[in-house]
């Protein structure tokens, strides 16, 4: 199927797949727009037909990248996977980030890591420190090169092609529309002043930014160097960030700049001595779902599109540079199929061609959906999964953390469909931890010492307060892995919960199901409402362990 669609003035080679091409387009445009399109937003944004942008959203949902939700297409989760395997094939953020994180700390002011993308900059890593006043970018956000003070220290490793195509996109786009996460540029700099910074970052070593963004932001950088790489070219960008009310672009400079350098030299000297990224287990046959989704959906699965997108997934940690050979067995496509989206990729300017036979994926991957996820919070990821657990089970479900005092549970999301306490419950409600099934569950997570079970009152006739009874109580709902509290907290309600934990297994928050107590008996809510609640916080485990491997998910 030759593809005849140009995106650009580019021509698109013969044996480029349309459909994933197509697929692409959406997910950026989903990105450009923060997360959410209405089917006819993405007919606008894309151009494309409304059947085909249908059956795209399909796909795509059937994946998990987003999820339909009335007429809007939601970039969810598990799409970060994508952004995930650039990331952890770069290894950077894995390598330098604590350090990034330890020099925020140490400086009150954010910190970020960038790498170069043609002529702009993107970013791989942000430790935020920002207060009001200024933008703050995201993991993924693309800044054209010359209003940044990273851009500078890149140029001086651009070839003459490079500074060519980017004088074309200055004077296509003398007002930066092109890069969303900028406000349009309002005082035209000439080309000569950028040449003129990259100059000077060359002879410094660092460079700066004076509020070339917006009025107030100034940073200063200094590159990273790979050791690694034998050349020592630019592994990345390192920038301290602030506002003018802290500090002038020239005060970062002389109070700051020292302290950047010294962490730098920590980060190079992490690089040099990091062992070779071992790869975990090569993936295998990571598309074989795909024909089993195509027979269930038919027409409405893209399942050229499912395909090529699993071809990205294919590298990761220890998998930067991967042959058609590798990607072929990774996926389980036929090589003819694999080198299509190979070349696909490579014309979208996802994929690159990388050492002898080899490929490698650029940052533009980052453009397919992470930015509006990466600054997500575990209520934001489990609200829609509570709402499909209250739709199945037909009774309210909410996820809760511990306050910091550990002796009261606060609600951080809820999908409400009864309204079966005395008390309404919303967002930010806090009950007592001991006489709730989510604060039974947390609470058996905690080391005893910081469990405070003393001096319990007693709610209705039925709560426990006596201390070693609490105890056991808390020792069985670990064992068992789920709490179920019976007319404890108020009359006539019964309520079961669960746990959710991160990546490294550490209980976060809890998850439960509340219901009038003549509704169900205890035995049919542990038969019938705790495998239901057990799969919802699976699911939500599964997305905060993609969205929690590169980016900080917030937990309330
Ligand atoms: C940032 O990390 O937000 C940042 C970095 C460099 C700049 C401006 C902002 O020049």
């Amino acid at each position: 199927m030759p593809a005849m669609t140009t995106l650009d003035d580019r021509a698109v080679p013969t044996e480029a797949v349309t459909p994933l091409i197509r697929g692409v387009a959406v997910l950026r445009q989903l990105t450009e727009a923060g997360g959410t399109l209405s089917a006819s937003g993405l007919e606008r944004a894309t151009g494309l037909a409304r059947s085909t942008v249908d059956r795209i959203a399909a796909t795509l949902a059937r994946m998990g990248y987003v999820r339909l939700d009335g007429r809007d297409v939601v970039l969810a989760p598990p799409v970060m996977a994508l952004g995930n395997a650039y990331l952890a094939a770069l290894g950077l953020p894995a390598l330098l980030s604590a350090h990034a994180d330890a020099l925020a700390d140490a400086l009150d002011e954010s910190v970020s890591l960038a790498v170069g993308d043609r002529d702009g900059i993107r970013f791989i890593h942000q430790a935020t420190r920002r207060r009001a006043m200024s933008l703050s970018f995201r993991i993924g956000d693309l800044l054209p090169a010359e209003r940044t003070a990273p851009g500078p220290l890149f140029a001086t490793e651009w070839t003459d092609a490079q500074w060519r195509s980017w004088r074309e996109r200055r004077a296509a786009d003398p007002e930066d529309r092109g890069f969303v996460a900028v406000p349009p540029r309002e005082h035209l700099s000439s080309d000569a002043d950028f040449e003129r910074r990259a100059a000077r970052a060359r002879k410094d070593g660092w460079a700066l930014d004076d509020q070339l963004i917006e009025p107030g932001l100034v940073a200063v950088s200094v590159p990273v160097r790979d050791p690694r790489a034998g050349g020592g070219g630019i592994a990345c960008v390192a920038n301290v960030v602030s506002h003018t009310s802290r500090h002038t672009a020239a005060d970062l400079r002389d109070t700051l700049l020292p302290r950047l350098r010294a962490a730098v030299a920590e980060m190079e000297r992490e690089l040099r001595e990091a062992p070779d990224a071992r790869p975990a287990a090569a993936p295998a046959g990571l598309a074989v779902w795909t024909g089993a989704s195509k027979q269930e959906l038919g027409r409405e699965f893209v399942e050229s599109l499912a395909r090529g997108l699993t071809v990205l997934t294919a590298f990761g940690e220890g998998r930067a540079e991967l042959t058609l050979t590798d990607v072929a067995r990774a996926t389980g496509l036929a090589r003819a199929t694999a080198r299509r989206a190979l070349i696909t990729y490579e014309h979208l300017g996802l994929v690159r061609q990388s050492g002898n036979r080899g490929f490698a994926l650029t940052p533009s991957v980052l453009s397919l959906g992470y930015p509006p996820l990466s600054r997500t919070s575990l209520a934001q990821i489990a609200t829609p999964h509570l709402a499909e657990l209250a739709d199945r089970v037909h009774e309210s479900a909410s996820l809760a953390v511990l306050t910091p005092s550990g002796e009261e549970i606060q609600y951080t999301a809820r999908a409400a469909t009864s309204r079966v306490m005395s008390v309404n419950i919303t967002v930010g409600t806090r009950l007592p931890a001991y006489a709730t099934s989510l604060g039974r569950v947390l609470l058996a997570d905690l080391p005893p010492a910081e469990r405070k079970l003393d001096d319990l009152a007693p709610l209705t006739p039925r709560t426990t307060t006596d201390p070693a009874t609490l105890l056991g109580a808390l020792e069985d709902a670990r064992t068992r892995g789920y709490a179920l509290v019976d007319e404890e907290l108020e009359a006539g309600l019964r309520s079961v919960a669960v746990p959710v934990r991160d990546r490294t297994g550490r209980v976060v928050a809890a998850v439960n199901v509340a219901m009038h107590a003549a509704r169900r008996s205890v035995e049919e809510c542990v038969r019938d409402v705790l495998p239901e609640l057990m799969e919802t916080a699976g699911r939500v485990e599964a997305d905060l362990r993609v969205a929690g491997r590169f980016a900080r998910v917030a937990m309330a």
